[in-house]
């Protein structure tokens, strides 16, 4: 990493590792972590589960909107650190309006992962309101098809997550690595 003020934001489905990754990041080079999530439950002092039971899911991606253009139009400040490193909702994508803001927070890492990574990590969720109820595997999958070219076009730079540790991916993001700008 350079000695200039690093702007990272990472996208992906949900169990592709963001927030661990964003945490590791963040404690080895000093960047302020802000996890989108976390700062949305602050915010409506609601959980997750609890903003989508209350405003369903068109009431949880108007405020995830609302958070980013915050982010995008006021700038995110390092406080005090070297940078920042931005971990979204694995639906943040899914918004049209959503996808150049990201681009316009910090580079975009897409944290790209297969719908059976995904089953095993999260076999036993019971946070994503998204995953609830019914057949997981069709979930997943249906929404991994959705979500791909959504991804896709929000990225600057793919890194492919399967088999490897959060650690393994940090290093990769550190090293600047990642595939470029996904075709
Ligand atoms: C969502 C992913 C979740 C959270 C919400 C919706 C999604 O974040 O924002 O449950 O639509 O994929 P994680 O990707 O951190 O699980």
């Amino acid at each position: 990493m350079g000695d200039n003020m690093e702007k990272l934001v990472l996208i992906g489905f949900m169990g592709s590792g963001k927030t661990t990754i964003s945490r590791i990041l963040a404690n080895r080079f000093g960047f302020r972590c802000i996890d989108m999530d976390t700062a949305l439950e602050e915010e409506a002092g609601m959980t997750i589960t609890e903003i989508f039971a209350a405003e369903g899911e068109a009431g949880f991606r108007k405020r995830e909107t609302a958070l980013l253009r915050k982010y995008a139009e006021e700038g995110v400040s390092p406080a005090g650190g070297n940078g920042f490193i931005l971990s979204t909702g694995g639906g943040v994508v899914v918004t049209p309006e959503n996808r150049p803001l990201l681009k316009k927070i910090g580079r975009v890492y897409w944290l790209r992962i297969k719908p059976d990574t995904v089953l095993e990590r999260l076999s036993k969720d019971r946070r994503r309101p998204l995953l609830q109820g019914g057949d997981r595997r069709e979930k997943v999958e249906k929404l991994m098809k959705e979500r791909t070219p959504m991804y896709r076009e929000a990225a600057d730079c793919t890194i492919d997550v399967d088999g490897f540790s959060a650690v393994h991916v940090a290093n990769l993001i550190a090293k600047g690595e990642g595939l470029g700008r996904p075709q």
